[in-house]
C-alpha cells in the first residue's frame, strides 16, 4: 500500500481521500489545522502540536471530543504505512458538511483529514541564509488561531517569491509580527534575542516555544517584545523558525544585508542547539490503531 491518508475514521489511498463540495472547510475555511514535522523518523514536539490543535478547536468552537491518544496512534500508523523518514504530518479538522449558511449548523460531524508527506532537507538554504521582504500585515486579529483561512498569508508569501525572496515579514502598526508561515527573530548588537510576544497578533509557534526554552536554559539573553523595521534592518543577526524550516538564518531584509549577508555566529549556535534537540528527541511511535 502506498501513500495512505486518514479521512473520517478510515485509512484510504491518498488519491481516494475526498471531501464534499459542501464541506464548511472548503466553503468558508471554517477549519483548523496542524503541521507536525518528522525528522529521522522522530515526530517533533507532537504533544505541543496536539495541544495547540485542541486549543484551536476550542477557539473556533468546533464541537468535537478530541482524543489525543487516538490521534497519536493514527499519526504513528500513517508514518509507518507511508515510511516517512523526513517529512510532515498534516491534520485538518473542519466544521463538517452542511447547507451553506454562515452560522454554525445545529448539528454536524467534523471532517477529519490526516495525511503525511515526504520532505527532503535542502541544506543549501541553511548554509547561505535567506532573504526577507517586508510588507503590511493584512490579516485578521486572531492570528493566534491555526486556521486554514490563510489567504493573506499566501498572498504575502507569493509577493515575496515574486521579489526573489524566501519569506515575507509582516508589519502591523509599525512592528514586525511574524512571517507568512514562520516566526521572526532578530539579534541586537547587545546579543539580546528578540521575537514578538505571543498574543492575538501572531501564531505562537511550537518551534518558537522550543527555541525559546533552549535559549533560556543555555543562558542566552532573550526578550519577547515587538520590534520595528528599523530595528530589524539594523539587527546584528536575524532568523526565522517553523516546524518545517527549524531555525533558518536570515541574511537580507528588503535591501539591507544582515550580518554581512552571511548566517551569523549566534544564529549558527541556535541552529545547532535546535538540531541537537531534535536529534535527541525520544518520540516513539505508538501502538497500531485498529480502524478500518
Ligand atoms: N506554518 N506563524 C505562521 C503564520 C505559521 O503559519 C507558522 C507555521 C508559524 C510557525 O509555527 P510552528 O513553529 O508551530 O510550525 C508561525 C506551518 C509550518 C504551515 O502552515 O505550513
Amino acid at each position: 500500500m502506498k501513500n495512505i491518508t486518514f479521512i473520517n475514521n478510515k485509512f484510504v489511498q491518498h488519491n481516494k481521500a475526498k471531501v464534499s463540495v459542501e464541506d464548511r472547510g472548503f466553503l468558508f475555511a471554517d477549519s483548523i489545522y496542524e503541521l507536525i514535522s518528522v525528522f529521522d523518523k522522530k515526530i517533533i514536539d507532537k504533544d505541543q502540536h496536539l495541544n495547540r490543535l485542541k486549543s484551536s478547536l476550542k477557539k473556533i468552537k468546533i464541537k468535537y471530543k478530541f482524543n489525543k491518544v487516538k490521534f497519536d496512534k493514527i499519526i504513528s500508523k500513517l508514518i509507518k504505512l507511508n515510511k516517512i523518514i523526513n517529512g510532515y504530518i498534516y491534520i485538518q479538522i473542519t466544521r463538517g458538511v452542511a447547507e451553506r449558511k454562515h452560522e454554525f449548523p445545529n448539528s454536524y460531524q467534523p471532517t477529519i483529514v490526516i495525511f503525511t508527506k515526504h520532505l527532503s532537507i535542502k541544506k543549501q538554504i541553511y548554509d547561505k541564509g535567506v532573504k526577507i521582504v517586508t510588507m503590511p500585515d493584512l490579516r485578521w486579529l486572531r492570528r493566534d488561531i491555526k486556521t486554514t483561512s490563510l489567504l493573506p498569508n499566501i498572498l504575502s508569501k507569493q509577493l515575496a517569491v515574486e521579489k526573489n525572496a524566501f519569506e515575507s515579514w509582516l508589519i502591523d502598526n509599525g512592528n514586525i509580527t511574524e512571517g507568512s508561515a514562520s516566526n521572526a527573530w532578530i539579534i541586537k548588537s547587545s546579543n539580546t534575542i528578540i521575537t514578538h510576544p505571543a498574543s492575538n497578533k501572531i501564531l505562537k509557534g511550537v518551534t518558537r516555544d522550543t527555541v525559546m526554552k533552549l535559549l533560556k536554559t543555555n543562558g542566552f539573553k532573550i526578550k519577547e517584545k515587538p520590534f520595528n523595521l528599523i530595528e530589524a534592518k539594523n539587527a546584528k543577526e536575524a532568523f526565522l523558525t517553523s516546524s518545517t524550516l527549524s531555525v533558518l538564518p536570515v541574511i537580507k531584509i528588503d535591501n539591507y544585508n544582515i550580518s554581512n549577508g552571511k548566517p551569523g555566529d549566534l544564529t549558527k549556535k541556535i541552529m545547532n542547539l535546535y538540531n541537537n534537540y531534535i536529534s535527541k528527541n525520544k518520540s516513539t511511535l505508538s501502538k497500531e490503531l485498529k480502524i478500518a
